[in-house]
């Protein structure tokens, strides 16, 4: 039996509870947030630490320090919880790839999850020491915490890549016809891949800091010389990522088999594109554009990426005779109501009040008083909670007492 036919086989019988490209942009989208907060995650992550072994050289660096400390440690929250979502749609429409893909490299993919955590930890204790006075040796920790990260990224990549080569599986389930079932081993590295979307967490970290500068910059009780320092750090950190970016991006283009016909297609070069037009503006706009823009670009050159990861994966896969447009579709249009409300109220209200309350009180000095508008919104996301735990479990109930009556 070829590996094509395998794979077929392995799709779920049941089908999929929508079209095919409804989860497939959501796969898409969704990724969009992950990856956003991964290069944030690992750009301040890295700069929390440069930072912090040149405090003694100036009072700035201890601020850049600490306040890189806090955003890495937010972002790797956010990563992890807004890694769930491509997650689970990749898991419906990739599911016989992904799964393959795991079980080849078991121990790592279980072991992602505990070095996760004990640098989730090493970070938090970093975070705990890292204040105007600090002991040198919690430094080592964040070095850990970071080293851990990259790991964790480097499995991710690992897991992804292997799911597109699936005519490699057997060699690696059984190499010379020994079977071997440890699931010790990462197979394939593309590094180029790899390098260049870390590599994006300069330019991630570099923006954040413009947007640092203009967010902050309206308060009087900061320092405008200590604003101007994190901007001009900023401008520097983005400059010079994006220039390596854009070079393992050009890498990684002609890294991809001529087989592929992935080279020359205009997607991939979309990428590079954007990342030209990013390093254009920072060079010579750098203080006319306001950061939330270059924050916008960037999650713009996300996005293009993100389709042209797709687009790889479309282009590796068809020459298996696998496609998900194949896929068969048994719509369940109450359940897709029902997720699409959630994300629209619970997402757009409870998540869009706890977001402008704290954009709004990280602005005001002292204590933050909410005007109307802000306490209309708090009060509807109460609101909106209760109405949807309510619907969650009448929905629940009607399933469970139909089905009751009918068997
Ligand atoms: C420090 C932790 C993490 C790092 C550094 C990281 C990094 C990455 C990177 C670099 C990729 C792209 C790989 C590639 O395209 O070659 C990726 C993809 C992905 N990550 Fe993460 N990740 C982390 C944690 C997580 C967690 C906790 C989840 C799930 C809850 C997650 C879910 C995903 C998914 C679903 C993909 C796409 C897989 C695919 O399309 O095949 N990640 N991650």
């Amino acid at each position: 039996m070829d590996i094509g036919t395998v794979m077929n086989t392995m799709r779920d019988p049941a089908g999929i509870p929508a079209p095919v490209e409804l989860f497939r942009i959501l796969m898409i989208a969704t990724w969009v947030f992950h990856i956003a907060f991964v290069v944030l995650a690992l750009g301040a992550a890295s700069l929390a630490i440069y930072a912090f072994w040149r405090r003694e050289q100036s009072p700035y660096w201890t601020g850049i320090s600490i306040a890189m400390t806090k955003v890495a440690k937010v972002s790797v929250s956010l990563l992890i919880v807004l890694g769930v979502a491509p997650l689970l749609f990749t898991q419906v429409i990739y599911d016989p790839q992904w799964y393959a893909s795991n079980v080849l490299s078991a121990r790592w993919a279980i072991a992602f999850i505990f070095t996760l955590i004990v640098a989730y930890c090493l970070w938090f204790a970093f975070y705990y020491g890292n204040k105007e006075v600090a002991k040198r040796h919690i430094g080592f920790y964040a070095v850990i915490a970071l080293l851990l990260f990259l790991l964790d990224g480097l499995i991710m990549h690992v897991l992804s890549y292997q799911a597109i080569l699936p005519g490699q599986w057997m060699g690696w389930y059984a190499p010379n016809g020994e079977l071997d079932m440890s699931g010790a081993h990462l197979h394939a590295m593309q590094w180029p891949r790899y390098l260049f979307i870390i590599s994006l967490s300069a330019p991630a970290v570099g923006f954040y800091l413009i947007a640092y500068d203009d967010y902050l910059k309206r308060r009087r009780d900061q320092n405008p010389d200590y604003l101007a320092f994190a901007r001009r750090l900023g401008q520097r950190i983005a400059q010079y990522g994006l220039i390596v970016s854009l070079a393992l991006f050009v890498w990684w283009q002609f890294d991809n088999p001529a087989s592929t016909g992935l080279v020359w297609l205009p997607g991939g070069w979309a990428v590079a594109a954007a990342l030209a037009v990013l390093l254009f503006e920072v060079t010579y706009f750098r203080d006319r554009l306001h950061g939330y823009l270059f924050l916008a670009g960037g999650m713009v050159m996300l996005l293009l990426l993100a389709i042209w990861r797709e687009v790889i994966r479309v282009a590796y896969l068809a020459p298996f005779g696998y496609s998900v447009v194949d896929e068969k579709v048994n719509a369940d249009w109450p359940s897709l109501a029902l997720f699409f409300l959630t994300v629209a109220g619970i997402g757009g209200l409870v998540g869009g009040f706890y977001l402008t309350l704290l954009y709004r009180a990280g602005r005001v000095e002292g204590v933050y008083q909410a005007d109307r508008t802000m306490s209309a919104m708090g009060t509807g996301a109460i609101v909106i909670l209760g109405i949807w735990t309510g619907v969650f479990f009448l929905y629940g109930i009607a399933i469970w007492a139909s089905n009751a009556l009918t068997y």
